[in-house]
């Protein structure tokens, strides 16, 4: 790296082009008037660890990591955060003066600064938690709740034994609950939140009810394409408070970003209109 290289910092995945993550970097980098680049890098599975190899030399700060290299990457790491090792996976890495990789999972922090701007006054502490789904994403919420100290998390998966593995690393607090059963499960909760792909566009819709849900409980999903699912539609007729899934994007981007430009960005509506448009 030279002093007259810009900051340089990207999201590498295979494939790559569906990441909205070089619209959301780009617009800060502008937006703050900051020197560097963000750049999407689709990179074969063949040429992965040569490529993050040779990128702190060719003057890149660090990463994002999308599919199917979230995991992979751990291997590699000189340092895991304490949550990328909870989770298992890793979506943000940094490269130290020396060339080591320090990996970070920032999916979790996203997912509850998300509903921290965007739901004031709730508090994750004040009752259970439903959580539909025990993937990736699933991981990286249930880590992030008991970190923030919810009191008790039910979990459903279409597969249970997933939901169990989840329950054995993750401890008490969580009870494993049938996927059949799911919508009974809504009683009493203060958050019910869809982390299964169920809902996205071109897959089929999650089938739930929330008719046993409190009329406080906030409902989220960790799906933004669409905006609003039928979940959230369901229960903003209800009257439900809810969130949507863009702002867990948005959020995950912000500790990585810090790290490779030196300035803690913002989200606001002007981010979320920039990366929604075409
Ligand atoms: P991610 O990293 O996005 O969470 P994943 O690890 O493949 O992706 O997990 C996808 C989640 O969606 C899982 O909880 C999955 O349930 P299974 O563990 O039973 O596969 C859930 N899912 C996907 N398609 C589903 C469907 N048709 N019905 C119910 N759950 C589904």
């Amino acid at each position: 790296m030279t002093a007259e290289t810009p900051p340089l910092a990207g999201v590498i995945g295979w494939p790559v082009a569906h990441s909205l993550s070089p619209k959301l970097h780009g617009h800060w980098l502008k937006r703050y008037n900051l020197r560097g680049y963000y750049v999407p890098l689709g990179i074969r599975p063949q040429d992965f660890e040569s490529s993050i190899r040779s990128l702190p030399k060719l003057g890149f700060r660090g990463v994002n990591l999308t599919i199917p290299y979230k995991e992979t990457i751990l291997s590699m790491a000189d340092a895991v955060s304490d949550r990328a090792s909870l989770i298992g996976a890793a979506n943000t890495i940094t490269f130290r003066e020396d060339g080591s990789i320090s990996a970070d999972n920032t999916d979790g922090y996203g997912f509850l600064e998300n509903l921290r701007q965007n739901a004031p006054g709730w508090d994750v502490r004040n009752g259970p938690a439903l959580v539909l789904g025990a993937g990736g994403a699933s991981r990286a919420v249930v880590s992030s709740l008991l970190n923030a100290g919810v009191p008790e998390i039910r979990l459903a998966n279409r597969t249970r034994q997933r939901s169990e593995i989840l329950r054995d690393q993750f401890g008490a607090k969580i009870s494993v609950i049938d996927w059949n059963r799911a919508s009974d499960a809504a009683e009493d909760t203060n958050l019910i939140v869809n982390t299964t792909s169920l809902g996205m566009s071109g897959k089929p819709d999650l089938q739930f009810s929330l008719a046993n849900a409190p009329e406080g409980a906030l409902v989220t999903d960790v799906v933004y394409t669409p905006l609003e699912t039928q979940i959230l539609a369901d229960a903003r007729a209800r009257g439900n408070p809810t969130v949507d899934g863009l702002g867990m994007l948005l959020f995950q981007g912000i500790p990585g970003f810090e790290s490779w430009f030196g300035y803690r960005p913002e989200v606001d509506e002007t981010v979320r209109q920039i990366v929604l448009s075409g």
